[in-house]
């Protein structure tokens, strides 16, 4: 596995299949799923992994984002990641970075009720990430299905020409999506959390 820190780095072949999982780091099952779906499907199979500040509200969210850079590339390794792309803040968003992608549509309401600039962030940072990588296959997890909606979308107004896969959510032995924010929960929140799974389980 290389592990390449600058765009100008990169350097992917341009024949066969590049796959790209993109993802923000502490990688755990979620991620491993997203992963093990990739790898049969590619020639190249490139992971990246950037906490991207533009995607975080103003507070103390982005601080407060679990980070495990040895654990992270062990797991990359493990799961036959060819290229692990960590870019730094500055390499993303240099000086004079000015040029958003501003989702409407299945960007509107649920998350953005909470965090109006989060899907702004997502998409520019998405579309970043295609542009650079230039994958013809990426995959994205369903336990984000408000992102899924938002990336599918960005990819067909924009014409990106990118094929999006979608993996289902692996859960806790609780039931609970795994995920890294959800890492952070205090036991009464995790409660809490339970209560949305478990509702939609049991409905009809
Ligand atoms: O789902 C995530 O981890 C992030 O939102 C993504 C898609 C990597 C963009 O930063």
């Amino acid at each position: 596995m290389r592990t390449v820190r600058t765009i100008a780095e990169l350097d992917l072949p341009r024949h066969g299949v590049v796959g790209l999982v993109p993802t923000m780091g502490a990688l755990h099952a979620g991620h491993t799923a997203l992963l093990r779906a990739a790898r049969p499907d590619c020639d190249v199979l490139v992971a990246s992994i950037f906490v991207n500040p533009a995607q975080f509200s103003q507070n103390g969210d982005l601080a407060a984002y679990p980070r495990d850079p040895q654990g992270d590339l062990a797991l990359a390794e493990a799961e036959g990641v060819d290229v692990l792309f960590v870019p730094g803040v500055t390499e993303m968003y240099p000086p004079g970075f000015a040029t958003w992608v501003d989702p409407a549509g299945a960007a509107e309401g649920l998350e953005s009720a909470h965090r109006p600039q989060h899907f702004r962030g997502v998409a520019t940072v998405c579309l970043k990430l295609l542009n650079i990588v230039r994958p013809q296959i990426a995959w994205f997890g369903r336990k984000d299905a408000q992102q899924v909606a938002v990336v599918k979308q960005l990819v067909r107004d924009l014409n990106l020409g990118v094929e999006i896969r979608v993996v289902e959510t692996v859960r806790d032995d609780d039931g609970l999506a795994l995920s890294s924010r959800n890492s952070l929960l205090s036991p009464a929140e995790r409660e809490q959390a339970l209560s949305i799974h478990r509702a939609l389980a049991t409905r009809d």
